[in-house]
């Protein structure tokens, strides 16, 4: 399968020109992708739990551990050589997430783990009878450690529910939950098991305005397109590089007055300065060499395959950041033709219900993640049906659990199917073919 034509988008991707994603050379760039077992190749469709890694980040994190392998803040070479090597992991990030300065920039286990220790600090600003806003579309990771925040400071907690029919959010419902206590939201840029892309810009404005401080989960946007913490006008965000073709990483944006002056919990020796007030102990300094092969990975991609959407970088966006937008946006572009595949796919299928926007006409408000559940269908048992022909997808709650609580599908949950921008078009017909053949059968 050579270049694949896009067509043109609609929504942020109105009167984008057609451009050709050459996608044998971006999977030669994943050595993980060349994989077979008993000459059956390797069907990566659970990119939404974590991500396969291009070379670059391979390359990286073997010369951390092999040239720079010491702690920070010494006199010798591998000392030097590694205080310089997170420094410029934090330069990167601050490309990544367009942010104003490296000191806005907190590496970190994961995603849950960053965001336990917000909630120690944060939880200091809130007073009993206070509010906090969370959705209804959150993974746990950016459910239970807030709600469990509030418990301990005597906060009131309201949910935003989706429409359960077009998956989406009213921001009039928004509306009429802020009050003048609301201090707090929680809030997902893209659903994990639903796929939706939330107008976080717009939710932010009505959240800020009451005086409220917010805090973005990406982790499901983050590999899926260009973020713009400026843009966004929120207060703390946050993804985990292993979703966006990284190692296990998470990495934390919060806005710099915040992260100077919140209460930590460090220690003593540490600075505290951020992000050293923030990084407790000894980071993953190979985790951050990978973040900056992964980053050098979508600058690659940006200039190989983004060129018509450059101009729609940030303005005054240094170049790392102009190339990384543009890689997103060629990369989101080409999942729309995922999408739409899978979703035409899966529909057609006798008693399929995918959970999750299929208008296709609203692709653009969507990741290419697509479950689907069906009336008395064992999903563990499709997933092995998938797997025994080497096919990967994921299925139960998938740690959506205000999602599946809230469409009442807690028990079975869904089957998850992840296409990323690695992906072909034949896999997702492979994977549309085999469902069908077992739903046929069972
Ligand atoms: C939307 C979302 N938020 C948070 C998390 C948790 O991320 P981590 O594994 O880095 O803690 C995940 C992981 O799947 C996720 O999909």
């Amino acid at each position: 399968m050579g270049g694949v034509a896009l067509g043109w988008g609609e929504g942020w991707r109105v009167g984008w020109p057609v451009v050709t994603f050459d996608i044998d050379r971006i999977r030669a760039q994943f050595p993980a992708l060349a994989l077979a077992d008993d000459g059956q190749p390797r069907v990566y469709l659970d990119n939404p739990a974590g991500t396969q890694v291009p070379q670059q980040v391979i390359d990286r994190m073997v010369d951390c551990l092999v040239r720079t392998n010491a702690n920070m803040g010494g006199q010798f070479r591998t000392t030097i050589d590694a205080t310089e090597l997170v420094h410029q992991a934090h330069l990167a990030m601050a490309d990544f997430y367009h942010a104003n300065s490296e000191r806005e920039i907190v590496f970190g286990a994961n995603m849950t783990s960053l965001t336990f220790q917000m909630t120690r600090s944060l939880g200091t600003l809130f007073q009993p009878g206070d509010e906090m806003i969370i959705t209804a579309m959150e993974h746990d990771g950016n459910n239970t450690p807030w709600r469990l925040m509030a418990a301990e400071r005597g906060m009131v907690v309201k949910t935003l529910p989706f429409d359960p029919h077009t998956y989406e959010f009213d921001l009039a419902a928004l509306d009429a939950l802020i009050t003048e206590r609301t201090r707090f939201a929680a809030l997902n840029m893209a659903s994990n098991l639903l796929g939706t892309i939330n107008p976080i810009k717009e939710m932010c404005a009505r959240l800020r305005a009451a005086g409220a401080i917010t805090y973005i989960d990406a982790v499901q946007y983050a590999p899926h397109g260009p973020v713009d913490v400026q843009d966004l006008g929120c207060d703390f965000l946050v993804s985990s590089a292993y979703k966006w073709y990284g190692p296990h990483q998470g990495v934390l944006w919060g806005r710099e007055e915040l992260l100077q002056t919140l209460p930590v919990w460090k220690l003593e020796a540490a600075g505290n300065d951020s992000p050293n007030r923030w990084e407790t102990g000894t980071q993953s300094h190979e985790g951050q060499a990978g973040c900056i092969g992964a980053i050098e990975y979508l600058q690659w991609v940006g200039r190989e395959f983004g060129d018509d959407y450059r101009h729609l970088a940030p303005a005054g966006s240094s170049e790392r950041t102009a190339d990384i937008h543009a890689a997103m946006r060629a990369m989101a572009a080409y999942e729309e033709q995922l999408s739409e595949r899978l979703i035409t796919g899966l529909r057609a299928i006798d008693g399929v219900e995918i959970r999750g926007i299929t208008n296709l006409e609203r692709l653009s408000q969507r990741v290419p993640t697509v479950s689907f559940t069906r009336d008395g269908l064992d999903n563990a048992a499709m997933a092995k049906h998938l797997a025994a022909h080497n096919v990967y997808v994921w299925n139960g709650h998938n740690y959506a659990l205000p999602v599946v609580d809230f469409l009442g599908i807690r028990e079975q949950g869904a089957v998850r199917v992840g296409p990323t921008h690695y992906n072909s078009l034949d896999e997702v017909d492979l994977l549309v073919e085999l469902v069908g053949d077992y739903l046929r059968a069972n």
